[in-house]
C-alpha cells in the first residue's frame, strides 16, 4: 500500500539523516579531539607509549609561508607608518633611569595613600628633554589621526596573537593545548622574528594540527626601508599590528586561559571599551614627566595598579589609534618610553603601553579591578610562587569588585558583611601566567629552584592542594596542565628519560589518568 510505504518511509528517513549528521559532524569533532587531546597512554596501560602525534612528518603544504605573505594594502599601510615613526623620532640622547629598581615604597600598590606620588628616577631630565619628547609625541598623534582610518585587518574576524621564537616554542606548545582543551576554537597567528627561527616541522605540521600558524615578521617589517630592526618586547605590539584578526586575545607564549575566552569577546567589558588589560602585582610607577609629553591629565599612582601585560584584549577597530601609539611607545621604548613609563620597575617594558596609549588619544581602556593572585604553597612558612591568576573580566565588570576604604580596609571579598556582596558573582580566575617558572616538559622538573619539587627534593603540585584549585579555578586545572606537559613531553619520544620522568611526576603526584574533562 503507497500510503502505508510512505510513512514507513518517513518514520525511517530519520535514521539515515541521523547517520548522515553523526558521520559528518560528530566523527570530525571526534577526530579534532583526537588531535587536540592525547592522552598520556603510559598512565593508563603498562604497554609501551605509543601516541606519536600524525604532525610528526613535515606536510608538503607551505602554511607558512601563505601566513607571511601581506597585501599591498597592509604593505603601503606599513610604509606610511615606519615614516611616520622615523619622523617622531625624539631629538635628544636616550633617557636614563637610575640603577637598580624603585623600592617597595614606591612600587606598592596603596588605593588609600592619596599623597602617594610617582618615583622620580629620570636622571638629568631637563625642560629641554620634555620639550623635545612632546614635540615629537604630537608629531605622531597627528601622524596617527591620519593613518588610523588605513589600519588593515580581516573585518570581523576573531583570533589569538603570539610571539614564540625556537626557546619559547616548547612552552608555548603547553598554551596551546591548554587552550584547545578549553573547546576554544579560535585561529592562532604565532609570530617569529624572520625565516631564521623557522621549524618546519612545528610550523607546518605541529601548529596546523592546533589551528596555529607561524607568521614570519619580517616578511612584512622588513619592506620599511628605513625601519630600524625590533628588539624583545617590541615584537608584542608588532604581532598585534600586522595579525590577521579584528578582535584579537594577545598572550604571552608563557600564558593560557583556563576556561574558553571565546566569550570575552562579545561581552562587555570587551564589546564596550575595546581594550582590556589585567592589573600587576606593583603599584604604577609612570614618570609625572610622561603625562606632559603626552598633554594628558595626571593620574595618581592611588588609582591602579600597573598592568601585567602578559594577557591583553584589543580590538582593532575601537582601538585603531591607540593601537598605533602603542606602536610608537614600544619602537621608541628601549631609549625613550620604556624609562617614562616603568622607570626600571619590575617587568619594564611593553606593560605600560597598552593603558597610556589609550589615554593618549582619548579611547576606553578596562583593567580589570579584582586583583592578580599569585599561584604558589607555603614550605615551611615560606610562599613559592610559580604564577599568577588573572580573573573574568565579565563578573569584574558586572558587579566591581570590592575597593579598599576606610571602613573595608582589606579588598577582599567578604561573606555577608553588610555589604551585599553575596548577592554577587566573584570573579573566577580566567587565566594563568605561569611567568616564574615556565613550563617547558624538558626543564620543568629538572630547573633549579623548581616548584615542582619540594625543598627536599619530592614531588609536588604547584598551586596548592587540589581542593583549593578546584574551588578556584572550577576544576583541577594544575592536573590538566600536568597531562598536557606530559603530553608534549612525550610527543617526540616517549621512550626518553624526560618522558618517563615526567611519567614518574604524573603517578605521584596525580595517579593515573581517568579523566580530563572539566
Ligand atoms: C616554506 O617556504 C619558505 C620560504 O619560501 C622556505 O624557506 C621553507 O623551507 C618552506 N618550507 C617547506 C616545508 O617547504
Ligand atoms: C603615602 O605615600 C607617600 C609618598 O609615596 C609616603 O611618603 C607616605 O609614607 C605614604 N603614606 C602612608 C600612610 O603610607
Ligand atoms: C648628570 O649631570 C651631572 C651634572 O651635570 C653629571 O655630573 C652626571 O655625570 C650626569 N649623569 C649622567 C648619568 O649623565
Ligand atoms: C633574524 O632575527 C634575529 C633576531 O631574532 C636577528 O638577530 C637576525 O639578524 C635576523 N636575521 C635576518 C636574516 O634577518
Ligand atoms: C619525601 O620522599 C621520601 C622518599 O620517597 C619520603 O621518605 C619522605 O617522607 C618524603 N617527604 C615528604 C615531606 O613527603
Amino acid at each position: 500500500m503507497p500510503v502505508f510505504k510512505a510513512a514507513t518511509v518517513l518514520r525511517l528517513l530519520p535514521i539515515p539523516i541521523v547517520l548522515i549528521i553523526y558521520y559528518t559532524f560528530v566523527q570530525i569533532r571526534i577526530h579534532s579531539d583526537a588531535t587536540y587531546f592525547r592522552l598520556p597512554l603510559w598512565a593508563t596501560t603498562n604497554a609501551p607509549p605509543s601516541f606519536r602525534t600524525k604532525a610528526a612528518t613535515a606536510s608538503s603544504f607551505n602554511l607558512t609561508e601563505t601566513k607571511s605573505t601581506f597585501s599591498p594594502a597592509m604593505k603601503d599601510f606599513w610604509n606610511d607608518l615606519s615614516l611616520s615613526l622615523e619622523d617622531a623620532r625624539p631629538q635628544c640622547p636616550p633617557l636614563q633611569v637610575k640603577d637598580g629598581h624603585p623600592t617597595s615604597l614606591e612600587t606598592t600598590f596603596e588605593p588609600l595613600n592619596i599623597s602617594k606620588i610617582p618615583p622620580a628616577r629620570l636622571v638629568n631630565f631637563t625642560d629641554e628633554h620634555e620639550t623635545v619628547l612632546s614635540a615629537s609625541h604630537y608629531l605622531m598623534r597627528n601622524s596617527v589621526q591620519r593613518l588610523a582610518p588605513r589600519l588593515v585587518f580581516s573585518k570581523g574576524s576573531q583570533g589569538i596573537v603570539t610571539t614564540a621564537n625556537p626557546k619559547y616554542i616548547p612552552i608555548f606548545l603547553v598554551s596551546l593545548r591548554m587552550l584547545r582543551r578549553t573547546g576554544c576554537q579560535l585561529p592562532v597567528e604565532v609570530f617569529i622574528d624572520n625565516w631564521t627561527k623557522y621549524d618546519p616541522i612545528v610550523c607546518d605540521s605541529v601548529l596546523p594540527s592546533l589551528n596555529a600558524a607561524c607568521v614570519v615578521l619580517s616578511e612584512i617589517y622588513d619592506t620599511a626601508p628605513n625601519i630600524r630592526p625590533p628588539a624583545s618586547y617590541q615584537f608584542k605590539l608588532f604581532a598585534l599590528l600586522f595579525s590577521s584578526f579584528q578582535h584579537t586575545l594577545f598572550f604571552d607564549s608563557d600564558a593560557f586561559p583556563a576556561h574558553d575566552p571565546t566569550s570575552l569577546f562579545s561581552t562587555h567589558p570587551y564589546t564596550t571599551h575595546g581594550l582590556v588589560v589585567w592589573p600587576d602585582l606593583f603599584g604604577l610607577t609612570v614618570s609625572e614627566h610622561y603625562y606632559h609629553i603626552a598633554g594628558i591629565p595626571y593620574e595618581s599612582p592611588s588609582t591602579r595598579p600597573s598592568t601585567e601585560s602578559g594577557i591583553v584584549l584589543l580590538d582593532k577597530e575601537k582601538q585603531r589609534e591607540s593601537l598605533l601609539m602603542m606602536v610608537y611607545y614600544n619602537y621608541y621604548g628601549p631609549e625613550y618610553y620604556y624609562s617614562l613609563l616603568c622607570q626600571g620597575s619590575h617587568g619594564a617594558g611593553d606593560k605600560e603601553t597598552f593603558v597610556q596609549a589609550a589615554m593618549a588619544v582619548g579611547a576606553p581602556w578596562y583593567q580589570v579591578k579584582t586583583g592578580v593572585v599569585g599561584l604558589g604553597y607555603f614550605e615551611h612558612g615560606k610562599y613559592r610562587l610559580s604564577g599568577l591568576a588573572q580573573m573574568d573580566p565579565r563578573s569584574d565588570f558586572a558587579y566591581g569588585p570590592p575597593s579598599k576604604s576606610h571602613i573595608h580596609p582589606e579588598n577582599r571579598w567578604q561573606e555577608a558583611e553588610g555589604g551585599g556582596w553575596e548577592a554577587q558573582v566573584r570573579p573566577k580566575p580566567w587565566f594563568v601566567h605561569q611567568n616564574m617558572h615556565k613550563l617547558n616538559p624538558t626543564r620543568i622538573l629538572e630547573m633549579d629552584g623548581t616548584t615542582a619539587k619540594t625543598r627536599s627534593g619530592n614531588y609536588t603540585r604547584m598551586w596548592g592542594d587540589r581542593e583549593g584549585v578546584v574551588e578556584m579555578f572550577g576544576y583541577d586545572v594544575e592536573r590538566r596542565v600536568w597531562e598536557v606537559i606530559v603530553e608534549e613531553g612525550c610527543r617526540l619520544d616517549e621512550a626518553s628519560e624526560v618522558c618517563m620522568k615526567l611519567g614518574e611526576y604524573f603517578a605521584e603526584v596525580f595517579g593515573t589518568v581517568d579523566s580530563i574533562d572539566e
